[in-house]
């Protein structure tokens, strides 16, 4: 099966050895772990996971261990019986029955407190759970993967989390790397929101002035592609003309960058990896021919498929062209006119 990582722009090392493992781990029903700062993308990761395993037709049902006050949590987790509590006026099942047959994302896991932590070790061990004030366990067939921007090794030591749910968590550890990790990647996802904010806009696509460039590549984007999409966001609403230059971009990223004239150039996106074959007029790696089994797996028709496989070169032609049509559509061998229609098609289905 091939991976589906849609959505998950990005071609750095550091991101593809991810998809490599999650190529992986996704089919497998083991229990994966996701780390990464703050804003790197865990919870779109997580989501392609589900969408590429077995139980991708089953529900996936995420939860955020850190938004629920903890005296609710439990009941949110493992349901609860008809008067367990002054306000359970009825029962109601939780997260791990509505999940069954499916994924539970146990989103910013570190944040949950030790008594809980006991609960899930023993769903992890037994796959059974017991609702709130229930008389008995019942068995759930649940995936459990879980997130967290804490180091929970430290987490462990500091007593604060249980040893033993963190290997049980831990079987597969999936680390999303830091933005300032993915070299060209910042400028990749920086053209990528620009272009997907000004289409939603119906404005003119933006373009970032040479220096405007050198100085995203060097911020150190603590809010990571988080901080980066609100960013172009909000340029792509406050700036004035069609070339953003850097006098556009808040102080707090130019003092931190310092002075431009010393920076260096903007470190270029890693090649796209090509197979032996491709040279000589062969497919390129991670290609393969769709036959009509992984149509039905994917749930896809023909038209879908070909919609995704257009989508996928406009976003690719229009990022080597910094987003000129023209360009583009040249990348592209199509006329410019047809290429702006296929853009107000996708525009108007999305
Ligand atoms: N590689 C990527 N390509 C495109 N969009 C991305 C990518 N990574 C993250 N995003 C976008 O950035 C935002 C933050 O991602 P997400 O919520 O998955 O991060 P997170 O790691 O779960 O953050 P937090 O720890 O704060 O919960 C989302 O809007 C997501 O769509
Ligand atoms: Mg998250």
């Amino acid at each position: 099966m091939d991976l589906d990582t849609s959505g998950i722009i990005g071609q750095s090392t550091s991101l593809r050895d991810v998809f490599r493992i999650l190529a992986k781990v996704a089919p497998t029903d083991s229990t994966v772990l996701v780390t990464g700062e703050s804003g790197t993308g865990k919870e779109l990761l997580v989501r392609a996971l589900h969408s590429n395993s077995q139980r991708r037709s089953m529900p996936f049902v995420p939860i955020n261990c850190g938004a629920i006050p903890k005296e609710l949590l439990e009941s949110e987790l493992f349901g609860h019986e008809k008067g367990a509590f002054t306000h359970a006026i009825r029962s109601r099942p939780g997260r791990f029955e509505l999940a069954d047959g499916g994924t539970i994302f146990l989103d910013e896991i570190g944040e949950m407190d030790l008594t809980l932590q006991v609960k899930i070790l023993r769903v992890l061990q037994e796959k059974e759970i017991e609702r709130v004030g229930g008389a008995g366990v019942k068995k759930v067939d649940v995936r459990i993967v879980a997130a967290t921007n804490r180091d929970l090794e430290r987490e462990v030591a500091a007593g604060r989390f249980r040893e033993d749910l963190y290997y049980r968590l831990n079987v597969i550890p999936l680390h999303l790397p830091a933005l300032r990790e993915r070299g060209g990647d910042i400028l990749v996802l920086a053209e990528h929101f620009m272009r997907r904010f000004c289409e939603r806009k119906g404005r003119r696509c933006l373009t970032l002035a040479p220096d405007t460039r050198k100085v995203l590549a060097a911020y150190s984007w603590p809010g990571n592609v988080r901080e980066l999409e609100n960013f172009m966001e909000r340029l792509s609403i406050l700036a004035d003309d069609d070339v953003v230059p850097p006098a556009d971009l808040p102080r707090k990223i130019l003092d931190e960058v310092g002075d431009i004239v010393s920076l260096p150039e903007p470190t270029p996106p890693d090649p796209l990896p090509v197979a032996a074959g491709a040279a000589s007029g062969g497919v390129p790696a991670g290609f393969s021919w769709p036959t009509i089994t992984d149509l039905r797996d994917k749930g896809m028709n023909l038209k879908d498929f070909l919609d995704t496989v257009e989508e996928r070169l406009l976003d690719e032609a229009l990022t080597m062209a910094e987003g000129v049509k023209n360009q583009a559509a040249e990348i592209l061998g199509i006329k410019r006119t047809t290429l702006i229609e296929k853009l107000k098609k996708k525009r108007s289905d999305s």
